[in-house]
């Protein structure tokens, strides 16, 4: 047996403090850090689907158990592809599926690499991708490039060590920074004898995006699911990615540098689709010097308040005038409460109102997102511990038991309050169901380019009743006609507009619109009924 000489004991005394330097404090495993190149699949859809077509959000925990443990999984949503696909939606965006804290669905992530264990597998990801791309769904998934997990082992090896290697790859300060207040108040934390800056929460520390590895990690990252065949990313808090100081932490510069260049990753994969969620300001967003495409934050509660007030919102005019609307996503709900409650909460008992909305939504320019279960009228989850959760909801299949979501005694979450009417199996079984409106609705988008794609001209202005307007593409012309006002109403349009030259898209079976002009008057007019709803094409 060799006994160690004192130089070797000191030399290996020296080694082995290295490598504690070196080493991050015992806990989880680092994740896959490693570099991606990129191995670009061949794409399964057809040209030009990220320009036109209808997104779902769905958020899987919520959809479709499918292994009775009460929690929707990836296995669940394959398995409702096919009513996806009837519904006639052409692109999902999952949130986020990867391996989370969950403190606040998903946007706490742990792995970037790996999906959610309570979700499914590698392998039921590109079982459901494979699937969704036969049906011609797109899927887009969650990305957080503004924050990680508390419990993220980079993070926790810099939180207990200032020697961490990966001290650097979030926000520090020594002493406590004065005079910030964030959304979320005060962002900065204390966390063992020194302040990380977290914007949103307290488990969500703000990885430090001025590092080029960081950024590099996210690239590789991007590339990681690229590789596997989604069609692209929703991009969470994009207006938070980069801090320069207590006045400037939102919507700096640095956010549209980083977003291009992931935008010129996405672009060398071939067709693909990036949106970038900033509730403030996003119309920047949605520039081809930034993400591209932006969701139109602001235009859904107009719409609404339009719907709901019975008359057109000034504001609907002006955000499509001043945001690059046919470039962004649009939607009347999401998961945050702060866009907005289910609309069983805002339009109560009025479905009518509701429904004018939805057919704004659709035939307005953009790209429409609905949020799962919209379709049928969703309600609210109760009780839960905070607003958001009241939103996500497990979605209702039927009138059985757990409203087909789950076989297990307890879905992870209550039902929605209305489940035994607002499912789908009673919708699917009545035609003049909300579900089946959509199913109209998203049909005629889907058939007409001048929804998806064309001009727009709006013949209405503030305050009135009703909201007509002209969508045109390559020769192809419709008239949407949109009654907002609790009793009927007459809209006088431009004297060229003659009833022989237009006939009904949409409601099937609905009569012409147009009455005779009073003599003398050089305009044409159409009478709607209360909340009706018509869309005409031109002959
Ligand atoms: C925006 C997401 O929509 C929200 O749900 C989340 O809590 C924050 N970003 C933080 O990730």
């Amino acid at each position: 047996m060799s006994v160690p000489s004192p130089l070797r004991r000191v030399l290996a005394a020296l080694a082995l403090g290295l490598m504690l330097q070196a080493a991050p404090a015992a806990g989880a495993p680092i994740p896959d850090l490693g570099p991606v190149a990129a191995q670009p699949p061949a794409s399964a859809l057809p040209a030009g689907w990220s320009r036109r077509g209808v997104f779902m959000e769905v958020l899987v925990r919520a959809y479709q158990d499918s292994d009775g443990d009460g929690i929707g999984d990836l296995n669940g949503l394959t398995s409702r592809l096919d009513y996806l696909q009837s519904l006639g939606i052409t692109g999902l965006w999952l949130m986020p599926v990867f391996e989370s804290e969950d403190r606040d669905h998903g946007y706490a992530v742990k792995n970037y690499r790996a999906i959610e264990p309570d979700y499914g597998t590698l392998a039921d990801f590109d079982r459901l991708l494979a699937e969704a791309h036969q049906r011609g769904i797109a899927v887009i998934v969650d990305y957080v490039m503004n924050h990680a997990a508390a419990a993220h082992p980079l993070f926790e090896g810099a939180y207990d060590s200032r020697k961490s290697p990966y001290t650097d790859w979030f926000i520090w300060s020594e002493d406590k920074p004065s005079g910030w207040n964030t959304f979320s108040g005060e962002p900065w934390r204390e966390g063992n004898q020194r302040w990380y800056y977290a914007v949103f929460d307290t488990g969500m520390p703000d990885f430090n995006l001025r590092n080029p590895k960081v950024v590099d990690f996210h690239l590789d990252n991007l590339r990681f699911w690229l590789n596997r065949g989604v069609d692209g990313f929703r991009f969470d808090a994009v207006g938070v990615l980069f801090e320069n100081s207590a006045a400037g932490w939102e919507n700096q510069p640095e956010n549209h540098q980083l977003l291009k260049r992931v935008q010129d990753l996405l672009a060398s994969y071939g067709e693909k689709y990036m949106v970038c969620e900033s509730p403030s300001d996003p119309a920047p967003f949605a520039s081809p010097d930034s993400c591209g495409s932006a969701f139109a934050f602001g235009l859904q509660k107009h719409i609404l308040s339009s719907a709901k007030l019975g008359r057109l919102r000034d504001d609907v005019l002006y955000s499509l005038r001043k945001m690059p609307v046919p470039r962004m996503a649009t939607f009347l709900a999401n998961h945050d409460h702060f866009a907005g409650a289910r609309r069983a909460r805002q339009f109560d008992g009025d479905e009518k109102g509701y429904r004018a909305a939805v057919a704004t939504l659709l035939t307005l320019p953009g790209l429409p997102f609905l949020y799962y279960g919209e379709e049928i009228g969703l309600g609210q989850s109760q009780p839960v511990s905070n607003a958001d959760q009241s939103l996500r909801g497990p979605m209702s299949w039927s009138s059985e038991p757990n409203a087909g979501f789950t076989t297990a005694a307890k879905p992870f979450r209550a039902n929605v309050a209305n489940w035994q009417t607002a499912n789908v199996a009673a919708q699917e079984k009545d035609p003049a169901s909300l579900l089946n409106w959509y199913r109209g609705l998203i049909a005629l988008r889907n058939a007409e380019p001048a929804l998806s794609q064309g001009n727009f001209t709006a013949l209405s202005q503030r305050d009135q009743p009703v909201f007509a307007f002209l969508r045109e593409h390559e020769g192809s012309r419709l008239l949407v006609l949109i009654n907002y006002a609790r009793q009927p109403a007459q809209h006088a349009l431009p004297a060229s507009f003659k009833a022989a030259d237009w006939t009904v898209a949409f409601p099937q079976g609905a009569a012409s619109p147009f009455v005779a002009a009073k003599a003398g008057t050089p305009v044409a007019r159409v009478q709607l009924g209360a909340q009706q709803v018509i869309v005409l094409k031109a002959r």
